[in-house]
């Protein structure tokens, strides 16, 4: 299939945040305990009970930031409980996610020893749903504070004499489901409230983020960011893609067929709907564009794998789930002049994983390859690309999709990097780009791509290298037009440098 398209390397449009490639981990299944925190006696090589082989591949994709404790487990988190000697926390149950014991060994010490190691900034979800204003307070006290006070005083007798200097601060999870069921125009006053006594301590401003919708419940933006929205310097947005539409059978990881293929990309590609929906919603009370968007989840949401825990979420990762990835990166960059920041559920063992552990073996998934191959657009100016999307349709049933989708960017060294997805699984794409305000000759053209021979291909424990990238060659230039050959069912990135 041919398509045509117009690069202006000359007009920028804007900085792409490199927060979108944010990720988030909650007390869930093997997120926190066994994928990234094995305690400082585990025979898995840690550093301060920290996973090595995890943050290393982790810093590898340049994590910029990481969501924590939650998600639901956010607003049934008493933070004290997870602070002190390790031997004295309290051990409770795990209620919402599998109903397993819960140590607290994973504590605010802890998340913050893990960002330090991974140099990635925190992001701190804190409790409305079951939790008091001077709960809340108090953390931020005790994160912040660098004078004398209580919070600074006990964080002392916990070992760290310093405060830490968190910035992005959640004010609830999911408020209008499991953090407390809530009407909006509730949460929206209890939102003015919490945020009131999140204080700013010393030349540390806080980003303070409102739990926003679920989906394409635009009344809970309107009546948000109506009541509260200049108490708010950004609002979160949560999408997930199921294959089917039921939560009791939402389609399968693996072994799936064309139609669930197909489906499941479309699903995706809803996040551009509902990003500008959302904007357009905001843009009415804040033309300025000063609050953000944050999609603080988003991600597939599949049946587990058998015989695991189904409070675990635990689910394979093909290369589907890297088109998945490929497309919602170039939506958000689309719209980075409202999305500041993206966090993909969940970082290890749960959803839309980039790394599964078995123990001490640990693998990457096709997810994780597409946020190494686009880390490259992180803080890189926006380009203008149109290009003839062409269209994918699935047999006779009329429904179309595009057959590419593609994004591109100059990073501060002047090189560009255009990614492309070609979301057919049966055929190539051959895009033709033309390039304007820039020589190609002048330009030292690579590429890397990511494919899958079958539409489930997937890396396995005993398979860890199936799905990864490739140098990429199907590429010619002719009259400062670059033709490209995009093999079926792939994720490729061109980098362009000046010689
Ligand atoms: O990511 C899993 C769960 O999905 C989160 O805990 C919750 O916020 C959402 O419903």
């Amino acid at each position: 299939m041919a398509m045509k398209g117009v690069l202006n390397a000359d007009l920028s449009k804007g900085k792409i945040n490199r927060n979108i490639y944010g990720h988030f981990s909650e007390h869930l299944g093997r997120c926190i305990y066994e994928g990234i925190w094995v305690g400082e006696d585990s025979a898995i090589p840690n550093t301060k009970g920290i996973r090595n082989d995890v943050v290393k591949a982790l810093k590898q994709i340049k994590i910029p930031v990481l969501r924590w404790p939650g998600g639901c487990f956010a607003d049934e988190y008493h933070w004290k409980d997870g602070i002190g000697p390790k031997g004295d926390r309290k051990r409770m149950i795990n209620t919402h996610w599998g109903g397993v014991v819960e140590n607290n060994h994973f504590g605010t010490h802890e998340f913050m020893e893990l960002c330090s190691q991974l140099e990635c900034e925190p992001y701190i979800n804190g409790n409305v749903g079951s939790g008091t204003v001077q709960e809340m307070s108090e953390w931020v006290e005790y994160l912040n504070f660098g004078g004398v006070s209580p919070m600074s005083e006990l964080r002392g007798q916990n070992g760290r004499e310093e405060p830490w200097a968190v910035t992005y601060f959640g004010i609830g999870n999911e408020n209008w489901g499991c953090g407390g069921n809530m009407r909006p125009e509730y949460y929206a006053d209890l939102y003015r409230q919490f945020q009131t006594y999140v204080r700013n301590y010393g030349d540390n401003k806080i980003h303070k983020i409102a739990c926003g919708p679920n989906s394409d419940d635009y009344n809970w933006t309107e009546v948000l960011m109506r009541e509260a929205g200049r108490f708010m310097d950004s609002i979160t947005l949560h999408y997930y893609t199921l294959p089917n539409d039921s939560w009791e059978d939402k389609g399968e990881a693996t072994g799936f067929d064309e139609t669930a293929w197909f489906t499941t990309l479309k699903k995706a590609l809803r996040m551009d709907e509902l990003i500008t929906r959302h904007s357009t919603i905001m843009d009415k009370y804040d033309p300025e564009r000063r609050v953000g968007l944050i999609v603080d989840e988003w991600g597939t949401w599949y049946n587990v794998e058998p015989g695991t825990n189904p409070g675990f979420l635990y689910q394979q990762n093909t290369i589907r789930d890297a088109l998945v990835a490929g497309v919602t990166f170039n939506i958000f960059h689309k719209h980075s002049n409202r999305v500041r920041m993206a966090n993909i559920a969940q970082t290890v063992n749960v959803l839309q994983a980039v790394i599964l552990t078995e123990g001490e073996k640990m693998i990457l998934t096709p997810t994780y390859h597409v946020f190494d191959m686009y880390k490259v657009h992180q803080d890189a100016d926006l380009l203008e690309l149109s290009l003839d999307p062409g269209s994918y349709t699935l047999d006779d049933s009329g429904t179309e999709i595009p057959a590419v989708t593609a994004t591109a960017s100059r990073d501060a060294q002047g090189a560009i990097h255009i990614s492309l997805c070609n979301l057919q699984h049966h055929a190539e794409a051959n895009p033709i780009i033309d390039l304007r305000g820039i020589d190609l000759e002048r330009l030292a053209i690579t590429g890397i791509t990511l494919a899958g021979d079958k539409m489930d291909a997937h890396n396995t424990f005993d398979q860890p290298e199936a799905v990864a990238p490739k140098s990429f060659e199907a590429f010619g230039v002719e009259n400062n037009k670059l033709s490209l050959t995009l093999p079926a069912m792939s994720i490729t990135t061109l980098e362009l440098k000046p010689k």
